[in-house]
C-alpha cells in the first residue's frame, strides 16, 4: 500500500480531494429485514443489491479501490442456516454479476482466508478473479473470512518461517515489508472507512490499514446504501483535514 501517483476522484459538491481507496463495513442487513418483519435473508438479499449499486457508483466516480466487508472471521459464530444463506447469495452474486463487472472494467480481488469456504465457491471466486485480472477500472475487493487480527497473524507466521529458513533477516522487517505481506498488498493506502447501521466499531476490519484512514459512521442500513450515500460520504471526507501526525 505504498503511496503512488494519485488519480484523484472528484468529490461531489465541487472540490477534488485525493480519495483513492474506500472500505465499507456493510452492516445492518438483519435490522433492515426486522423492521419489515421479514426473515434476515431478505435483508442480505437487499444487501447484495446495495453491493451491486455501490460498486457501479464507485467505478463511475473514479475510485481506484473499494473494499467491502462481506464475511468476517467472526461471522462463523452465526447460525449455520444464516451462514448457508450468505454463501448461497455470494454464489448467486458472482453468477449474476460477473458479466457486468467484467464489461465495466472492474477488477475483482479477494482478501481474507477465503480458502476455508466450500471448494466449489473457492473455485467460482478464483475464476472471477482470474477473468477480471487484466481489467483497468475499479478494483473491487471482497473481504471474505477476513479478520484484521487473523491477517496480521498470517503475516507474522510467514515471516517467522522465512526467518527460520534463513531467507528473511528480522532486521529487514519494517512497515513497508509488512504492507507488502498483507492481503491488501499493492492496493492504494486506505483513505476512508465507512460503517453503516449506526454501530461505531471496526469489528476487526483492516486494523493495520486503518492507521490513518478517516472513519465515517452513518445510520443508513446497508440495504439502503446507494450512490447518493456514497457521494455524501465522499463529500464529508473532502471536508476533513488529514494531518498524518504533522501539523
Ligand atoms: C451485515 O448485516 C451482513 C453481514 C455481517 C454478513 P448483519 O447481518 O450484521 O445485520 P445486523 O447487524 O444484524 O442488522
Ligand atoms: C461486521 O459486521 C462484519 C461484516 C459487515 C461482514 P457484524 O455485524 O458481524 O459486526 P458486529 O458483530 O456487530 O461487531
Ligand atoms: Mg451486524
Amino acid at each position: 500500500m505504498s503511496p503512488g501517483s494519485a488519480s484523484p476522484a472528484a468529490i461531489p459538491g465541487g472540490g477534488v480531494a485525493c480519495v483513492r481507496h474506500v472500505a465499507i463495513i456493510m452492516d445492518g442487513n438483519g435490522r433492515w429485514a426486522k423492521r419489515r418483519h421479514l426473515p434476515r435473508v431478505a435483508g442480505h438479499r437487499q444487501g447484495m443489491e446495495a453491493v451491486r449499486r455501490t460498486i457501479r457508483a464507485a467505478g463511475e466516480i473514479g475510485l481506484e479501490a473499494l473494499t467491502l466487508y462481506a464475511f468476517s472471521s467472526e461471522n462463523w459464530r452465526r447460525p449455520v442456516d444464516e451462514i448457508n444463506d450468505l454463501m448461497g447469495l455470494l454464489r448467486l452474486y458472482l453468477k449474476r454479476e460477473i458479466d457486468e463487472l467484467d464489461r465495466n472494467g472492474v477488477r475483482l480481488r479477494l482478501i481474507g482466508d477465503y480458502h476455508k469456504f466450500a471448494p466449489d465457491l473457492v473455485e467460482q471466486l478464483e475464476a472471477a478473479v482470474a477473468r477480471t485480472a487484466n481489467n483497468q477500472g475499479l478494483t473491487a475487493v471482497l473481504a471474505l473470512n477476513y479478520g484484521g487480527q487473523d491477517e496480521i497473524v498470517r503475516v507474522a507466521r510467514r515471516m517467522a518461517e522465512a526467518a527460520k529458513a534463513g531467507t528473511l533477516d528480522p532486521a529487514a522487517i519494517d512497515i513497508d515489508l509488512i504492507d507488502d505481506h498483507l492481503d491488501t498488498a499493492g492496493l492504494p493506502p486506505l483513505d476512508l472507512m465507512i460503517r453503516t447501521s449506526g454501530e461505531v466499531r471496526l469489528s476487526n476490519f483492516l486494523l493495520w490499514q486503518a492507521a490513518y484512514a478517516e472513519l465515517l459512521f452513518t445510520d443508513t442500513l446497508w440495504p439502503d446504501f446507494d450512490r447518493a450515500a456514497l457521494e455524501d460520504a465522499l463529500a464529508a471526507f473532502g471536508a476533513r483535514e488529514r494531518r498524518f501526525g504533522g501539523r
